[in-house]
């Protein structure tokens, strides 16, 4: 049984390669492990400071979280900003935290080249918040995306460093949690790379009928296999690997041999692939509805998740100051 931590941006909805690529791990993750899943609302302030949508935002995504089936009974799911203890270890991390090395960070690079006006000192120290949150439960795994590996690895040398500086073995130095065979990247629609929100080519679990329809109806193909078992161009491969995934092994099937024998017309694939994501998606969509507009039930959730969270938290934050040498009069 290993120690789960995960945060969650609060900006952006769940795609269907959010979905496939993480939070179905989840579902199955959580019955395995002490998984904590948290909403990093602090996060988003290093490059999302608006006030009146930083509440909506929470909401949002927490809403579709547990409509995706991440059951707040079973992990401990709560929002950043509600466990103070975080912010605490947090600065007592950055005591450790050297300039040099953070500002050589991609993310760090990458984000002061895109907010040129606002390169704060959160958007320096974004991996050290990161490292309190995750090693403040003591987290042995993260389930972590390539964009954050090494945010990780920077996670990792934060604890070392504090072991080795006060000779003791109060974290554990967490590794990514490894999906194995299980981990799935969904293509976007657009002919080649990822499904993204930056990219442009995604769709959300929220989207309505319609506009899943236009989307996938407008997915880049080309113009069609001239002979038999003609290997498939990337955009064509995308399709196909959207289906694999939402549709039935029948259907995909059907479409692969339509391929196959060079006869396929893309129209009526997309047409299918249209529905198929529909029939998926609606559940969800309606659950995140009916979720969001449920304050009780949010209120419930979201106050539970912060007493369990903040019990590990404080443990663990006595001890390092302790170890450091806090002492009370
Ligand atoms: N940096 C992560 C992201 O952008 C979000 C995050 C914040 C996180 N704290 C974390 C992820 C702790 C895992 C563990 O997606």
């Amino acid at each position: 049984m290993e120690t789960v931590v995960s945060g969650i941006r609060s900006t952006g909805n769940l795609h269907l390669g959010n979905y496939f690529g993480a939070v179905k791990n989840f579902l199955k993750m959580q019955h395995e492990n002490r998984c904590f899943f948290f909403i990093a609302d602090y996060h988003s302030l290093t490059t999302h400071p608006t006030p009146e949508d930083l509440h909506g935002n929470v909401r949002q995504i927490l809403s579709e979280y547990l409509a995706c089936g991440i059951d707040p009974d079973v992990a401990t799911v709560f929002i950043q900003s509600d466990v103070p203890e975080v912010t605490e270890l947090y600065l007592l991390l950055n005591m450790n935290a050297y300039l040099g090395e953070l500002e050589r960070t991609t993310s760090f690079k990458e984000k002061a080249r895109k907010q040129p006006n606002n390169v704060n000192a959160g958007l320096l120290t974004y991996p050290v918040l990161m490292a309190a949150d995750i090693i403040i439960h003591k987290a042995t795994k993260v389930p972590v995306g390539k964009d954050q590996e090494q945010n990780l690895e920077m996670t990792r040398r934060f604890a070392r460093r504090f072991n080795n500086m006060y000779k003791v073995d109060l974290f554990p130095e967490p590794t990514a949690y490894n999906f194995g065979e299980e981990l799935i990247k969904i293509p976007g629609l657009d002919g080649s790379g990822k499904m993204g929100k930056s990219e442009g080519n995604a769709i959300y679990l929220t989207d309505d009928p319609a506009v899943i329809r236009k989307k996938v109806m407008r997915a880049v193909t080309d113009s069609g296999p001239t002979r038999e078992n003609q290997e498939m161009s990337e955009p064509v491969r995308n399709l196909f690997t959207i289906m694999k995934v939402i549709s039935s092994e029948e259907t995909y099937n059907h479409f692969l041999e339509e391929y196959n024998k060079a006869r396929i017309r893309y129209g009526d694939m997309k047409k299918q692939l249209a529905e198929d994501i529909i029939r998926f998606t609606t559940p969800i969509r309606e659950r995140v509805e009916e979720i969001r507009n449920d304050n009780e039930y949010l209120r419930k959730v979201v106050r539970q998740g912060a007493e369990k969270a903040r019990e590990s938290a404080s443990k663990t934050l006595r001890e390092a100051r302790e170890i450091i040498g806090f002492k009370p009069f």
